[in-house]
């Protein structure tokens, strides 16, 4: 497995094998989740890279940066063993020179939910994937649906900039009492950890509601609530059900796919999850997890 520390030497690589690539970018720390993105690139394209940045565009002043978990050693023997012919692992400098200041906004679809708790955040994330895609040259990108919001940003900035590759979407991947796996759930203390169920629980109410006839999207925001609202260690930031191309949040009944995700502070950890209510193809649901 090769790797690239630069622009100059990954597009070296690509130029080298001509072949179909699929790209996995991360920022490390990777689990479960990440290892199959990576897999399912390992099994659909000629060759894969992964690339692990942890990116500072993409943190506020006052988030994690500084103390995101970082693991390189063990990342990479992950991504060797997943079958990764190539990892790109630019440093800051090479990623943000000195004098940067070239920026990737997607407008509408960056600015509600995750974008409203965190107002740089998607600015980061569309720059640094918009980087990522460019000096790769991927044909299929690999992401996962724990991030909703970030999947539909991408999904929009590849369509208005004409790039030329295709985005996949993976299945959440989650431990056994349903919680969504996240490089974050490493800063839980054992008591948050248990307490962190909460999401998924939550969601899988709100998915019975609906299977039980409810459409109404104030009661499917209530309800998601009520389970929160129960778990002393936990704090609920946000609840949404919103149309799941546009992100616009629902009044009145969700009509075809709905997007219903939340956002849960314990103690300084944030954690998100999702689910899809409705007709989205291949489920996506927590039933049975
Ligand atoms: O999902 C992530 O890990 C990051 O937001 C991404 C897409 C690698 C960009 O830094």
């Amino acid at each position: 497995m090769k790797i690239l520390q630069t622009p100059a030497e990954m597009r070296a690589w690509r130029a080298a094998h001509p072949g179909s690539l699929g790209l996995t970018p991360t920022m490390g720390y990777l689990h479960d989740g990440h290892l199959a993105l990576a897999r399912r690139s390992v099994a659909e394209n000629d060759v894969s890279a992964a690339s692990i940045f942890v990116n500072p565009a993409q943190f506020g002043p006052g988030e994690d940066y500084e103390r995101y978990p970082r693991d390189e050693e063990r990342d990479l023997a992950l991504l060797r063993d997943a079958g990764i012919d190539a990892v790109y692992l630019p440093g800051v400098e090479a990623m943000y020179p000195e004098g940067y200041q070239t920026y990737v906004t997607v407008e509408g679809l960056a600015q509600g939910l995750e974008g409203a708790s965190r107002p740089v955040h998607f600015r980061g994330v569309a720059t640094v994937v918009t980087k990522l895609l460019n000096v790769v040259r991927p044909d299929r990108a690999y992401f996962g649906k724990k991030d909703a919001q970030q999947l539909r940003v991408i999904r929009r900035l590849v369509r208005d900039l004409d790039l030329p590759v295709e985005i996949v979407a993976c299945e959440t991947v989650r431990e056994a009492d349903g919680l969504a796996m996240s490089s974050r759930n490493a800063y839980l203390t054992p008591e948050q950890r248990a307490a962190a169920s909460v999401l998924s629980r939550a969601l899988r109410w709100a998915e019975e509601l609906y299977a039980d006839g409810v459409r109404d999207a104030e009661s499917l925001r209530a309800g998601v609530r009520a389970v929160v609202g129960s778990e002393p260690l936990g704090e609920l930031d946000y609840v949404s059900v919103a149309d799941s191309e546009t992100l616009a949040e629902v009044e009145g009944e969700v009509a075809g796919e709905g997007l219903l995700s939340l956002a849960v502070r314990f103690g300084a950890v944030r954690l998100i999850d999702n689910v899809t209510l409705g007709e989205e193809k291949g489920g996506d649901g927590l039933s049975g997890s």
